[in-house]
């Protein structure tokens, strides 16, 4: 939380591009050359290998990354059931789907000593964690930095933080995430985060689905949206520290902790492609229309987890990033649409382009599978009669998760009190206007 902790965070040097095959140490020679288990590895490191795919899936999609490190993960005692706090895990079965539009101010204020885990809290999410598919949508906020170390095996963590930087550290390194950034910590990876700010406030997608790569860009071309060098790998960097470590692994849903007597960060080199990342959104390539109409909020997806079904997502990772609008009688902001993926969106700072108020950074909202939204009442009337100049939006970072089944709700968000009971007055008063 010191100025000193920040300064080394913005210097952290860090490898780009996204999926490909990266190799960092932080001793020389602690590295293998041209083979993944030597005999003996280098330094008198232990060789390990974290599969992040299937042996056999295709290239193309295969994620693995062998670790050189002073203990092998296999070094730990047992692990115990510990509490689950406010997380939940798919299925999501103690609320029915729910159809009405819903919209949640920020989490209220943590109790003192809140931690990035204890912090967490889970809105609801769809599919089952044992299947490896689905998703489920949290929020954090936190005031504490983290003693101890978590790994899910359940999914990878997609870190959209709303308020206050985080320092990650984990196996592969550290990364330095703020508001207007997002992590991403893959499946498995540990880590533990460190507050760069008296407190930290955002958003997580657990995915359990495959893991998020970048979307294909089509007739787009070689270029554009989220492009793959803006993406940053940690450089290695190890904790050689003896002593207790609480270590807590999340698994099937549940919480599960043992005290290891060392830290398990403890990799001293490492290579692969199973990787924790960190991006800018403000990097994003934003793509539109330079003639009439809008395309699709598709073309804003940063990162995409397919499903079996070609085109269809997982979960999809879409921002809404300042962008000129240009076309010519076009009703500009999002139009009225039903679909039948299912979104929630939350709002990393300023204001959305579709609602004059209500939907504040730190809160959120769910439109689940068909269910009609849109512009405000308010925003359509302004749109429908505004003069159509370039118009800059850049007052505003929204995103959106967008997923392939309904989101259900935990109780906690069911019954929240910071769940707005008066979000369908948002479309009252959008007045007949039919004329013949
Ligand atoms: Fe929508």
């Amino acid at each position: 939380m010191s100025g000193d902790a920040r300064k080394k965070a913005e210097g952290l040097s860090y490898l780009t591009g996204f999926g490909n095959e990266h190799a960092s140490e932080a001793v020389p020679g602690a590295l293998p050359e041209g083979r993944n288990a030597p005999q003996r590895a280098p330094l008198g490191l232990y060789a390990e290998q974290l599969s992040g795919a299937a042996f056999t899936e295709p290239r193309a999609h295969n994620r693995r990354s062998w670790l050189y490190r002073i203990r092998p993960s296999a070094a730990h005692p047992r692990f115990t059931r510990t509490a689950n706090g406010s997380l939940r895990t798919a299925p999501f079965t103690e609320t029915v789907p729910d159809p009405n539009r819903l919209r949640w101010n920020p989490l209220p204020e943590p109790a003192a000593g809140t931690d990035f885990l204890a912090g967490l809290w889970t809105l609801g999410g769809n599919g089952d964690a044992t299947q490896r598919s689905g998703m489920a949508v949290h929020l954090y906020h936190a005031n504490a930095s983290m003693e101890r170390v978590f790994s899910d095996a359940d999914g990878e963590l997609l870190i959209v933080p709303e308020r206050g930087g985080l320092l990650l550290h984990t196996e592969f390194g550290r990364l330095h995430v703020e508001p207007a950034h997002v992590a991403l910590v893959p499946r498995g990876v540990r880590f533990r985060v460190e507050l760069l700010d008296t407190s930290a406030r955002g958003y997580v997608c657990e995915n359990y689905g495959a893991p998020f790569r970048l979307p294909d860009l089509g007739p787009i071309g070689a270029n554009g949206l989220a492009n793959a060098r803006d993406f940053r790998a940690p450089v290695a960097a190890y904790e050689d520290t003896e002593g207790p470590v609480e270590v807590v692994n999340k698994f099937c849903g549940n919480l599960w902790t043992a005290v290891y007597d060392h830290s398990p960060l403890d990799v001293v080199a490492w290579h692969g492609n199973h990787v924790p990342y960190v991006y800018d959104l403000r990097r994003f390539n934003v793509i539109g229309s330079i003639s009439y109409d809008h395309p699709d909020p598709s073309v804003f997806t940063v990162l995409t987890s397919p499903s079996d079904t070609p085109g269809l997502a997982g979960v999809d990772f879409v921002v809404f990033a300042p962008r000129w609008l240009v076309g010519e009688d076009t009703f500009r902001p999002p139009y009225f649409h039903r679909n039948v993926m299912s979104e929630y969106m939350g709002l990393i700072e300023g204001a959305y382009d579709a609602k004059a108020e209500g939907f504040v950074p730190g809160g959120g909202s769910l439109h689940n599978m068909m269910s009609a939204h849109g512009p405000d009442r308010e925003t359509f009337d302004r749109a429908s009669a505004a003069e159509l100049k370039p118009q800059k939006i850049d007052d505003g970072l929204a995103f959106m998760f967008e997923t392939r089944w309904p989101v259900t709700l935990t109780p906690d968000a069911a019954r929240a009190d910071h769940l707005q009971q008066a979000y369908d007055d948002v479309w009252r008063g959008l007045t007949r206007n039919f004329r013949i």
